[in-house]
Formats: structure tokens, sequence, C-alpha cells
């Protein structure tokens, strides 16, 4: 998927980490069409992993700073996600039909993703400009 300027929240530390996000994303996808299986899928979702709990961490750290009155929802959606990406690596570790779960996997991040920035990212966005947060 390709980074959209409608993505964009303004806030330059969080675009860029959403735009990590999508290269990892990316090469998710990259190594399903090219029928890498086990192993190669298993670290591709590793290396997602680690850029979306960086990500997270990061956007806790900055809504808490700034008292955002709905965090608890983000924090929900956040340990939903992580957890969702541990039952995917438990699916590949069984080594079943990897082609057809890593398309799977990848329809599942890219929805996520367009739902992540554009609907629950920009709803934090206001009250981070209000304190001043670029
Ligand atoms: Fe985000």
């Amino acid at each position: 998927m390709k980074w959209d300027s409608s993505f964009n929240l303004g806030l330059k530390k969080i675009d860029k980490q959403h735009q990590n996000v999508i290269i990892a994303i990316n090469a998710l996808e990259t190594a399903v069409i090219k029928n890498q299986t086990g192993d190669m899928l298993d670290k591709v979702i590793i290396a997602l992993d680690a850029y979306a709990y960086q990500h997270f961490d990061y956007e806790e750290k900055l809504l808490e700073k700034y008292l955002y009155p709905k965090l608890d929802v983000q924090l929900d959606e956040h340990s939903t996600f992580i957890l969702k990406i541990k039952t995917f690596r438990e699916d590949i570790s069984k080594n079943e039909n990897p082609r057809k779960l890593g398309m799977e996997i990848c329809n599942f991040l890219r929805d996520w993703f367009i739902s992540h920035i554009l609907e629950k990212d920009k709803k934090y966005l206001e009250h981070l400009k209000s304190h001043g947060v670029q």
C-alpha cells in the first residue's frame, strides 16, 4: 500500500512512525507474494511488531503527558492489535497454508492501518495540537 497524503496527521514523529508501519506491512506483502513461508513470514512480522510497539509506546506516553481524556480507548486498541499479532505468529508457526494465512494477515493489517490512523489517531489530533505538539 502507498502512503497517502490523507494519512498525514501533521505530527512529525508520528507521521514518520506510521510510514515505517506501512513499510513493514509492504515487506510482509512482498514476502507473501514471493511465496516465502514459515520462518521468513515470522521474521517480517517480528519487524512489524517492533515498529508497532515503538509507535504505540510513543503515542501512549504523549497522550498520558497531555492527559488525553480517552487514553483508555487508545490503550485498548493497542493491546487488541498486539494480541492479534501474537495470534498470527502462533498461526504462522503451524505452517498450514502459509500463503493464504499471509494474505489474510496483509488484509487485516491494511484495514487496521487505515482505521487506526484515519479514525482512532485523528481523534486525539486536536487534543495534542492544542497543547502545541508538532
Ligand atoms: Fe498511530
